[in-house]
């Protein structure tokens, strides 16, 4: 193991062991072994995609590191809660992506053959509040990660994540690879800049550099900010007595809302092809905000007229009212389908809200 590397993702050995090496990681993994191991570096592997990515990679036989957030090692049972049950599987190294020079000194220790870099300020509400930060913290952190690994590790793979957001305001449906981009919010705009950037960072320096345009995708470890994981908590909340209403805004928006286990698994096939190309991940069905309401609040046997209330300042200054992909190009080039229906991602979300809930 390289210097200054930690042999597990355990928080509680992390800082000590970070300190130096080690005389015993030899030992105990054998250098045979590790060689053989392929080794992954996700940022923002506390998400709900870095969750269940991670969980895949481990499945695959990688060595999986991800880099997290010094406030979420502090505060481990609020942050880390999406990864607990796998952290004495994978390495975590404290950094951010605002800082180039960590996540240089991170790539160059690692050698990672495959980076996905998932970390963002990815609540697009929360840009139009602070649209500086999000551009700053996306396009400058996407900035960071490909320079590092154009400089420390050029051989590593590199994994970017695009979103079905920078289509924006379509004039054509459903959107492919060839849509022309439109993006109607800060969060929207700085994710055409990341796109771009992972462009010319394959073009100008031939890095294997590619980007998933992934539209919505949900589980039960959203964010509770993001308006399906809203809706279940809700939902269960009020079935329990919890709770008497659900504020919403716009209930007209349509999206494509596809489960986040299936998503990870296209990141890892876009990397395992021969030619770096991009590519849009989607079920090709839209549905809107009140069908996904009245699917939750039906589930549990309620009316959702009787609690839900319109609040029209939770209404964005500019709303991308329908989003809807063509995953053609996946399906033929990756064999990549999606595997869980609307519906039963909204059940599936219901049903983990209650148990969360009933405990
Ligand atoms: N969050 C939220 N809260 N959204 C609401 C609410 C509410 O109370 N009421 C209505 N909505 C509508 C929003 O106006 C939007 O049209 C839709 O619900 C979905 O909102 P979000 O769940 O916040 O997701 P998003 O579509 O804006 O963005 C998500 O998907 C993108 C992919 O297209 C995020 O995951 C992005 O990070 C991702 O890139």
């Amino acid at each position: 193991m390289e210097p200054g590397e930690k042999p597990i993702g355990h928080l509680y050995r992390y800082l000590p062991v970070a300190q130096g090496k080690r005389d015993t990681d030899k030992k105990e993994f054998g250098p045979l072994k590790e060689k053989k191991m392929k080794k992954a570096f996700i940022t923002g592997i506390d998400g709900q995609d870095g969750s269940y990515l991670a969980e895949f990679l481990l499945e695959k036989g990688y060595k999986v590191y991800g880099m997290i957030r010094r406030v979420a090692i502090e505060d481990p049972e609020h942050h880390l809660w999406r990864i607990r049950h796998i952290l004495d599987k994978i390495s975590l190294f404290p950094g951010s992506i605002e800082s180039y020079p960590t996540i240089y000194k991170n790539i160059q220790k690692i050698k990672p053959d495959e980076c996905y870099h998932l970390a963002a300020q990815s609540f697009v509400s929360y840009s139009f509040e602070d649209e500086f930060s999000t551009l700053n913290i996306n396009i400058n952190g996407t900035l960071n990660v490909l320079s590092a690994i154009k400089e420390a590790s050029p051989k590593c793979r590199f994994y970017f994540a695009a979103s079905s957001e920078m289509f924006g305001k379509v004039r054509h449906t459903p959107q492919n690879e060839l849509t022309p981009f439109y993006p109607r919010s800060p969060y929207g705009i700085s994710k055409v800049a990341g796109f771009e950037l992972t462009r010319n960072y394959r073009e100008a320096y031939g890095l294997f550099a590619v980007s998933g345009i992934l539209f919505n995708h949900e589980s039960p470890r959203r964010g509770f900010e993001f308006v399906t994981r809203k809706i279940t908590n809700a939902v269960a909340e009020i079935k329990l007595g919890q709770a008497e209403e659900l504020r919403l805004g716009n209930l007209d928006a349509k999206r494509d809302w596809g489960f986040s286990g299936d998503y990870v698994k296209a990141m890892w096939l876009m990397l395992a092809q021969d030619k770096p190309e991009d590519y849009v991940i989607a079920t090709a069905e839209a549905h809107s905000v009140r069908e996904f309401v009245k699917i939750a609040f039906d589930y549990v046997g309620l009316n959702w007229k009787d609690y839900v209330v319109i609040d029209k300042t939770l209404y964005r200054p500019a709303e991308v009212s329908l989003l809807m992909g063509d995953y053609a190009k996946a399906r033929k080039k990756l064999g990549w389908k999606p595997t869980v229906k609307f519906e039963e991602l909204v059940r599936m979300m219901v049903e983990a809200d209650l148990e969360r809930l009933s405990r």
